[in-house]
């Protein structure tokens, strides 16, 4: 069976792009891939320096894998930092990574713009997210549209290795990028994004998803007036319902006397429609927490005798001795 593998950060609370740019794929692969989803927890280190924060929405994240339906019966769930072969690998990989190649990553410099202190992790940030993938031999990796390029540098660190040492050790991955949901809009039209602060959080108290889905921005186009049929509410809605339903929803907009506010209740009731099973699951796993720790470390475990057998590998090609596992 092919792998398919991704991580998502602890870095805040998950949203709605998210789930549709990633979450949602790795449910829909579930039964044709060998999964390995996990949670990015080294990474988040690069932004996050509040230890209590990490650890909480770690858990949170294991939570809303579970909730929405991922199986450990399945797929693998695993915390990377239980694997710390992760790391050793991405120092094994940094020694062919050209600097230049870090340094022109969107993402890097779209966080030194935002101010972010620039710590060498933020920079080695692609080669830790290289090894993740390259370790599980890993043929498919759904993400969203952010994630291309790190891809990219990813089948680039991985051919360079291959190449330099003449071997054929490291599979391509090819990412999974849906065209419908590779940019989920927020509530400001921007990416949707933890770090911008225009969230719609799948998993939110009820009051707080009705506040955050209010906050949509809209123009002030007058109730009875027609409005443009192309703006975030419809964008949104649409992943909910389909195209055929938000066609309809367009219409309404063109044909007036249906304000913003309306079609803002119609997409709330979506979302709590949508997710209301998970919601009710994620409430009950809550009580249970020991459970849910234990399929962590039953997942990291797996994950790990894998991580360690591809590492060993890795250090004979490169011609380190050291073999404590054998
Ligand atoms: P954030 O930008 O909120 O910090 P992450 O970087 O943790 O999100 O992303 C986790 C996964 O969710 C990645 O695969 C990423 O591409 C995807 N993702 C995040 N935001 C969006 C979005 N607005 N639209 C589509 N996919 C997204
Ligand atoms: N960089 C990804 C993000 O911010 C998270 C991530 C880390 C990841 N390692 C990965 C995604 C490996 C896919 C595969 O969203």
């Amino acid at each position: 069976m092919k792998r398919s593998l991704s991580g998502i950060q602890p870095s805040g609370i998950l949203h709605l792009g998210n789930y549709f740019g990633a979450m949602k794929q790795f449910l829909d692969f579930q039964n044709s891939y060998e999964g390995f989803y996990f949670i990015a927890d080294y990474h988040s280190l690069t932004s996050l320096t509040k230890p209590k924060d990490l650890v909480q929405n770690t858990y949170d994240i294991v939570l809303d894998y579970l909730a929405i339906g991922l199986d450990p019966n399945k797929s693998t769930i695993f915390l990377q930092s239980n694997v710390p072969e992760h790391t050793e690998m991405t120092w094994l990989l940094s020694n062919i990574t050209p600097v230049g190649l870090l340094e022109r990553g969107h993402s890097y410099k779209d966080k030194l713009a935002k101010g972010f202190f620039p710590n060498t992790g933020l920079l080695t940030y692609p080669v830790l997210m290289a090894a993740d993938i390259l370790i599980y031999d890993t043929d498919l990796v759904p993400v969203g549209k952010d994630q291309k390029q790190h891809l990219e540098m990813t089948r680039d660190i991985a051919m360079k290795f291959n190449q330099q040492y003449n071997v054929e050790f490291f599979k391509l991955p090819e990412p999974l990028i849906l065209d419908d949901s590779a940019i989920v809009p927020g509530t400001d039209g921007q990416k949707m994004s933890k770090s911008y602060g225009n969230t719609i959080n799948m998993f939110a108290s009820k009051k707080t998803l009705k506040q955050q889905v209010m906050s949509i921005v809209t123009d002030s186009t007058p109730l009875e007036e027609p409005k443009n049929p192309d703006n975030n509410i419809a964008k949104i809605y649409a992943l909910f319902n389909g195209i055929d339903k938000q066609n309809e929803l367009k219409e309404k907009f063109l044909a007036g006397n249906f304000g913003y506010g309306h079609a803002k209740n119609e997409l709330l009731e979506s979302i709590l429609n949508y997710f209301g099973e998970a919601r009710e699951k994620r409430e009950k796993l809550k009580e249970n927490m020991d459970l849910v720790y234990d399929i962590l470390n039953e997942g990291s475990k797996k994950a790990r005798l894998i991580a360690i057998e591809k590492v060993q590998k890795a250090k004979e090609i490169v011609g380190l001795v050291g073999n404590i596992y054998k």
